[in-house]
């Protein structure tokens, strides 16, 4: 008899496929991430991210609660303010947009679900680097670890559970570590945005955060060819105390995100971007891909490749779906 061996015998019958699923997909593991914008008087579309809004602090408070509701495993929060300088004093402030919104999600949610905030300064710089500059206008890392431990502290303050420290500046994770630590926020965690690349993809992310940046980021986000260097970034950052590693973006990088699975002792969550979600929204309004089948499959395919957590700006849909 020929062929011999036959694949396609697990394949037969909707059950039998259910049967030998390897990867699963379930909202407890998806992170959705939500802009808030300070003054806003009604939700403003974001035109690169259908679908996507920067929130008004009513709207966000809805949001959130429809995403818990669909099971979503945590929130990851960007706030968008109304004014900038070059320090980012809106990071730090107490009344600045991302940690009013904070206090009242953490208000609002408790402990029903891991509230999460993007801990960097370039959406509150004038300069939209995601630290401070020196005199020569090169982002100053050491300089800006002092105001990370600042910021780090008013989220904390300001009810967030992880934090996400997203500037790819060398010792952040290690900064905010003792920060937190030493004010006695010992429970609060961090996701630590290790492996970020200075991608492409983050194209409609500026239009989300309405970015004042000029210029890159390649001087502290990482070259898209190098893999070696994520699992340093990686062992770093656990050495100095992270709770979950990501790579960030997650569909150009799932080599990574597999490399990542491998060695790293914490969980490891991947990010898929803005631009990403703006491939798929983009070839699906044109008729071009059938939008729920590709949503899925890009999910499943970023938790097959070893995540375990997957921010997406579909969370709360897929949730729905999955349910
Ligand atoms: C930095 C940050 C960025 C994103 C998340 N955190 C932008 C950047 O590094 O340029 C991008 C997220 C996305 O593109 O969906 N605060």
């Amino acid at each position: 008899m020929f062929p011999e061996h036959r694949p396609r015998r697990l394949r037969t019958t909707p059950a039998m496929r259910r049967l030998v699923s390897e990867t699963t997909l379930r909202p407890r593991q998806l992170i959705l991430p939500l802009f808030v914008a300070e003054g806003a008087e009604r939700p403003r579309p974001i035109s690169s991210m259908p679908g996507v809004v920067q929130h008004t602090r009513d709207s966000l408070r809805q949001a959130a609660a429809d995403a818990v509701a669909a099971g979503v495993g945590g929130l990851m929060l960007f706030g968008v303010p109304e004014t900038r300088d070059a320090v980012g004093s809106g990071a730090t402030d107490e009344n600045g947009v991302l940690n009013v919104a904070l206090r009242d999600l953490r208000k609002d949610l408790g402990d029903d679900t891991v509230l999460m905030a993007d801990t960097c300064l370039d959406e509150f710089t004038d300069h939209g680097h995601c630290g401070v500059l020196d005199s020569a206008g090169v982002v100053d890392n050491d300089a800006t670890l002092d105001r990370y431990a600042d910021m780090a502290l008013a989220q904390a303050e300001a009810g967030a559970h992880v934090l996400g420290p997203s500037g790819m500046m060398d010792g952040q994770v290690g900064i905010i570590r003792r920060a937190l630590d030493g004010a006695g926020h010992t429970d609060t965690g961090i996701l630590a945005y290790s492996a970020k690349y200075a991608s492409a993809f983050y194209g409609p992310f500026r239009e989300a955060v309405d970015s004042q940046l000029t210029g890159d980021r390649n001087s502290y986000q990482q070259d898209p060819g190098n893999a070696r260097e994520a699992l340093r970034e990686i062992e770093l950052d656990v050495a100095e105390g992270a709770d979950a590693v990501m790579v960030k973006p997650a569909l150009a990088y799932l080599d990574v995100v597999r490399a990542a699975a491998e060695t790293s002792p914490v969980p490891v969550a991947a990010y898929n971007i803005s631009g990403e979600y703006a491939m798929v929204e983009g070839a699906a309004a044109q008729g071009w891909v059938e939008r729920e089948r590709t949503i899925l499959e890009v999910l499943t395919s970023i938790r097959r490749a070893g995540a375990d957590l997957v921010l997406t700006y579909w969370a709360a849909e897929a949730a729905a779906w999955l349910d």
